[in-house]
């Protein structure tokens, strides 16, 4: 079957990096881990790559929080494209894309953020939803566009809240629904099932 061609971002623990690569490992599903890019060289991302056999790429983003340093996001769409990379997942790559990612993957970059957006955008996302008292959390994947958090919705996964939740017990059942989301969403875009339509994306239903 064909497999098509995925690259990961992260920058760090590498959990949701872990799903994606045990995903791939099935017979059955439509996509394989080309690389890893990390813009962190301590990232945990990078011993899951080393345990999956997948190359690892470094590159330099500058210390600026949140914001790539001019040249770098060039640099990762060169490599990318070395890998001949058609698909990218940003599995807790904590920088914002500029533009020359969107351009060079245009619909083609999809990421994962731990709330049920357009609810808790940007950081610590489980903090907010835990401090404003919701009854209801989650987590959503997306299509990546120019906006923060802010593009076409692939799927989402409801986590209810529980009166003994700590503020870290719901976040570890967030990050268990993020890693059945993520690499289902995955799974559809490779095999070409999503349609956008706006801002609706359609052909997610079982
Ligand atoms: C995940 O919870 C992901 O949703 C979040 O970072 C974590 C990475 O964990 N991403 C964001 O907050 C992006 N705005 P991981 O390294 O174990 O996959």
């Amino acid at each position: 079957m064909l497999r098509r061609r995925l690259a990961v971002l992260a920058s760090g623990r590498g959990s949701n990096f872990k799903a994606i690569a045990a995903s791939c490992r099935r017979d059955d599903f439509p996509a394989e881990v080309v690389c890893l890019v990390t813009d962190n060289a301590k990232a945990g991302a990078i011993s899951v790559a080393e345990e999956y056999g997948i190359p690892c790429e470094y590159v330099d983003a500058g210390s600026r929080r949140g914001r790539l340093q001019d040249g770098a996001e060039e640099e990762i769409v060169r490599r990318l494209r070395e890998y001949e990379v058609e698909f990218v997942f940003l599995a807790g790559f904590m920088r914002i894309l500029r533009t020359e990612l969107l351009s060079a993957f245009p619909g083609r970059i999809l990421n994962v953020h731990p709330s049920l957006l357009p609810s808790f955008k940007g950081l610590h996302a489980q903090q907010q939803a835990f401090d404003y008292g919701v009854r209801v959390a989650g987590c959503s994947v997306h299509f990546v566009d120019d906006s923060v958090d802010g593009g076409p919705i692939i799927l989402q996964e409801a986590v209810p809240v529980e009166d003994a939740d700590s503020c870290e017990s719901l976040a570890e059942r967030i990050l268990a629904a993020e890693h059945r989301i993520v690499p289902r969403a995955i799974e559809l875009l490779a095999s070409d099932q999503l349609r956008v339509e706006g801002r609706r994306v359609l052909g997610t239903d079982d």
